[in-house]
């Protein structure tokens, strides 16, 4: 048979060389098209197609390049050359068969590696993978997620998005975090914010557009107060979302400010983005005004070497999906709703504390939640203990649900290392800006109004008379605090349950 490649091309560790890298080389070839050709190409693609082979590739040709430098070295020292390679005869009908059989053998092992690695690929890509899988140390998230709007949304399209770049750069860090959950290095919890997440403008707007203009909201919200009565109070506000093209019509709300027409910087002294200090506000025009917190003790040079942070969707949206309830809210909810029955006495006040304890275990709490709310209405409340003791389970369950929901104990994960910059009233949240306290060089402060953000179009106190109006109620608090909710944050007093 001719040779067609130098002489010291054929020994045993050039040719296993060139048979690795034109494996991987089809593989390659095969999965780009594949890629190319899905509807929706799944971020994990990449890591086999641009990463994985591409390194087995590269084995290959070293090994084809060691091989021949292999020979030349052994040719120069007069040794017979490694390999003699075997004359195949296709007169000769054994010969014809072997070679037959090799090579549908060879077409078959290709085509079967190419399946395996897509399911493969296909299986890393899963939330059983991501969630449970190989990020056991994710199950606060993953549980979290579950029951959030973005449940059938992959994590991998928030967390990676499409392309190749994100995605090396996210399985590289990747590396470390199997390294750390093998040897059980990694934190608890896992921290907040993640520290290089891909830029919203590239995984949340795949699906959201902040040209879309959203119409104003209606949130309907009830709460109970922690008397004995768990007296209800109806809170009725309308979300000034907004949004919108400049060019093609309505622009207003929160999310035309923040996003389209403004760009808004700002530098935290903080890791977790709650202290702020310094804020720029850059309008279309090119104006630019900023805003100092003046009551935040830091130096020119603290600041000057803070981090600045463009804002983007997760500067409001940072728990899209992986919400922790402040307690207070996950009862309110569950007592509108009658999963814990609002006539059974101070059950507002007694689920919170049961579920606020530090608990150890995830088993513990369980247990010990049952055990204080029987205990609390033996002692308290022995008739109602007896009489209604079904209900009293049924909120005994409630409890224990809202926990494991919400509570990581385990991770040391909860609304508290976790919080939601949404709103105000659990967290610093908008107001770590707008908590009228950030004041621009020309006196301008930015604004606190309670009805910049929302119209509050109604509050109800029950059995008492309806506030209503379309152009918003002057607010009252639920309970007499004076003119505090003016002055302090609400989170001030809210963090605390
Ligand atoms: C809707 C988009 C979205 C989806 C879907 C999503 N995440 Fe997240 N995830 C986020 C955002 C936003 C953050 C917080 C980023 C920040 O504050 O820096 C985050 C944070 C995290 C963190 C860091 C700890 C924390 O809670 O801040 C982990 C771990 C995580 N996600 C895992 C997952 C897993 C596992 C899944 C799938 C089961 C998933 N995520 C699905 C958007 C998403
Ligand atoms: C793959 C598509 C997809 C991606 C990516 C995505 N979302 Fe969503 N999002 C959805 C869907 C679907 C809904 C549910 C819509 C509904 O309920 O009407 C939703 C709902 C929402 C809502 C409304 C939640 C509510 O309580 O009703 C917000 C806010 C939101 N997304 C923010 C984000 C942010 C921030 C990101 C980026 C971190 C993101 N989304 C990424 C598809 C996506
Ligand atoms: C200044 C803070 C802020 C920023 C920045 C922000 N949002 Fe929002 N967004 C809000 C608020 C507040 C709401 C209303 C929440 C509610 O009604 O409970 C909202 C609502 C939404 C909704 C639900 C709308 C509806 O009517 O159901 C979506 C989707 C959304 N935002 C996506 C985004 C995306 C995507 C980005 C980034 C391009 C973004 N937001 C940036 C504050 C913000
Ligand atoms: C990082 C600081 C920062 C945070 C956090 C922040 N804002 Fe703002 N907000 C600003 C700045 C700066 C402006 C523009 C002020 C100006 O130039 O007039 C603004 C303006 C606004 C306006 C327009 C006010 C007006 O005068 O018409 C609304 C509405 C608004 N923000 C809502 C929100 C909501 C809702 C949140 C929380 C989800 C929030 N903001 C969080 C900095 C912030
Ligand atoms: C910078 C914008 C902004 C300002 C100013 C503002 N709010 Fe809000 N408020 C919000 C947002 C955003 C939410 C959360 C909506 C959500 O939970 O999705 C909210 C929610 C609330 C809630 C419901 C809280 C809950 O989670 O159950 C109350 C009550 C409330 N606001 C009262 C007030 C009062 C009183 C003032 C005036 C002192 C005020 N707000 C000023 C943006 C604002
Ligand atoms: C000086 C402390 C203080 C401040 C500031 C404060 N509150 Fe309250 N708030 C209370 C107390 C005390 C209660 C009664 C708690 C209870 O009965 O569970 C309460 C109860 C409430 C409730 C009903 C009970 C619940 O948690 O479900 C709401 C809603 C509420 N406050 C909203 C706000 C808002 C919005 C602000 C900011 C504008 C605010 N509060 C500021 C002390 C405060």
């Amino acid at each position: 048979m001719k040779r067609i490649f130098p002489a010291s091309f054929y020994n045993p560790i050039t040719l296993a060389g060139s048979a690795i890298a034109s494996i991987s080389f089809g593989l390659i070839v095969f999965l780009t098209v594949l890629e190319a050709l899905a509807k929706n190409p799944k971020p994990y693609l990449g890591i086999l197609t641009f990463v994985v082979l591409p390194a087995i590739l590269i084995i290959g040709l070293l090994l084809i390049a060691f091989g021949i430098m292999r020979e030349h070295r052994r040719e120069k020292l007069g040794k017979p050359h490694g390999l003699n390679l075997p004359t195949i005869d296709l007169n000769n009908p054994r010969h014809r068969t072997a070679l037959t059989f090799f090579v549908f053998g060879t077409i078959l092992l290709i085509g079967f590696s190419a399946f395996g690695s897509f399911k493969a690929y296909e299986y890393t890509d899963s939330d059983e993978f991501c969630g449970e899988t190989c990020h056991k140390v994710m199950s606060p998230e993953f549980t979290a997620y579950q029951f959030s709007p973005h449940a059938r949304v992959g994590c991998a399209q928030c967390h990676i998005g499409p392309g190749a770049g994100w995605f090396v750069r996210s399985k590289l860090s990747g590396a470390y975090q199997v390294y750390a959950t093998l040897f059980n290095k990694y934190p608890r919890p896992i921290p907040t914010p993640i520290e290089n997440l891909r830029p919203a403008r590239e995984t949340c707007e795949q699906c959201h557009w902040p040209k879309n203009f959203f119409s104003e909201k209606q949130h309907v919200l009830s709460y109970y107060l922690s008397d004995e009565q768990n007296t209800k109070w109806t809170l009725n506000l309308l979300m000034k979302t907004g949004g919108g093209n400049i060019e093609a019509g309505p622009t207003s709300g929160i999310h035309w400010h923040m996003n389209i027409a403004h760009e808004v910087t700002y530098a935290a002294i903080d890791s977790g983005r709650e202290v702020i200090p310094w804020i720029q506000s850059k309008k279309p025009d090119g104006s630019v005004t900023v805003f100092r917190n003046k009551e935040i003790d830091v130096s020119e040079e603290q600041l000057r070497n803070a981090e600045r942070r463009k804002m983007d969707c997760i500067d409001c949206h940072n728990r899209p999906t992986h919400i922790y309830h402040h307690p207070a809210q996950s009862v309110n909810t569950a007592l509108s709703l009658g999963w814990i029955d609002p006539k059974l006495p101070s059950a507002k006040s007694i689920c919170v504390k049961a579920l606020e304890f530090p608990y150890s275990t995830k088993e513990s709490a369980m247990d010990s939640i049952k055990l204080v709310i029987e205990d609390f209405y033996k002692t308290n409340y022995p008739e109602v203990a007896s009489s209604k003791k079904e209900t009293i389970e049924q909120a005994i369950k409630q409890v224990q649900t809202i926990f494991s929901r919400n509570y990581f104990p385990e991770m040391q994960v909860s609304w508290k290392r976790f919080p939601n910059h949404i709103g105000h009233m659990y967290t610093e949240g908008c107001f770590r800006c707008h908590d009228g306290k950030h004041v621009s060089d020309d006196g301008r402060v930015l604004s606190r109004d309670c009805n910049t953000c929302h119209t509050i179009l109604a509050q109800q106190y029950e059995n008492d008379s309806l506030h209503l109006s379309l152009s918003g109620v002057e607010y009252r608090h639920p309970v007499d605090i004076g003119d505090a909710w003016k002055e302090m944050n609400c989170s001030e007093c809210h963090k605390e349950q």
